[in-house]
């Protein structure tokens, strides 16, 4: 028996890192999990995959009405897939600003007005977003990503508060940098990952990269029974790194 038993969870970037984790946590605690993502090698049998771009409505569309079709319905969405980009702003491209904010922003929002009906007609309908401590900390060469990850706070709340009364509620999550396949890939490019890392883990306050199981966890939290008062709020977890 678990606190998602009977609810249906659809994580978007499932198939890698946070979300693998998410996926997992919340299959674990008995939620029927769908996984949409480009690609998910290895998902568990248990999950039900859904091949879609967040960045293509009808392919969107066409994913949810897919999981809908295979559990019943949506109780909880997790936006979390994402894209990084790195730079200051002199070097960012247009067509960069429009890529990174297709996936991270609009993205989110498309998957949410996908699953709108679904998560009207849940008894326990939650949204969480994956946001990022990029939003609020002032990180150097992040620029396109960082105000992508603060539209998606605004976002959060603006979602929160146009939908509270229907019962769906919505919150995200602020990582701080996080031990998954993303960080390693830039981690391998660096001149000297070594380096790189720990440069990455002094960073943070508490000494480490934030694991991807922790994030699920609060991501979890904020999806479950345990959080039904809470709505329109960012979770930070990041080992102290925001406003310590
Ligand atoms: P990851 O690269 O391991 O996983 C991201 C997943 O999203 C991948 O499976 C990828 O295929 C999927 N994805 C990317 N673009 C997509 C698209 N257009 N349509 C559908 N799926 C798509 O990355 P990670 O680290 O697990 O990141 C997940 C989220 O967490 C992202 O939103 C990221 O911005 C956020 N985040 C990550 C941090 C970190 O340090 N790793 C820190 C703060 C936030």
């Amino acid at each position: 028996m678990g606190d998602f038993d009977g609810l249906v969870a659809l994580v978007t970037g499932g198939g890698s890192g946070i979300g693998r984790s998410t996926a997992e946590l919340l299959s674990s605690r008995g939620a029927r999990v769908a996984v949409l993502d480009l690609a998910a090698e290895g998902l568990p049998e248990e999950m039900f995959f859904v091949r879609a771009d967040v960045t293509d409505d009808h392919g969107v569309r066409d994913a949810v009405e897919a999981v809908v079709t295979r559990f019943g319905g949506i109780d909880v969405l997790v936006n979390n897939a994402g894209i990084g980009a790195q730079g200051d702003v002199a070097a960012a491209t247009d067509e960069e600003w429009h890529r990174v904010f297709d996936v991270n922003v609009i993205g989110m929002a498309r998957v949410a007005r996908a699953c709108l009906t679904h998560l009207r007609n849940s008894h326990f309908a939650a949204i969480v977003n994956t946001g990022s401590i990029a939003a609020t900390a002032g990180l150097p060469q992040r620029a396109v990503y960082s105000a992508s990850k603060g539209a998606v706070h605004a976002l959060t709340r603006a979602l929160a508060a146009d939908h509270v009364r229907e019962g769906i509620r919505v919150n995200a999550v602020a990582p701080g940098t996080a031990d998954t396949p993303w960080v390693r890939r830039l981690l391998d490019s660096a001149q000297d990952p070594e380096a790189e890392r720990a440069a990455l883990e002094a960073r943070q306050p508490h000494g480490r990269l934030v694991t991807a199981d922790e994030i699920a966890g609060a991501i979890a939290y904020l999806a479950s029974p345990l959080s039904g008062s809470t709505t329109g709020t960012v979770l930070a977890v990041d080992g102290g790194m925001d406003g310590l």
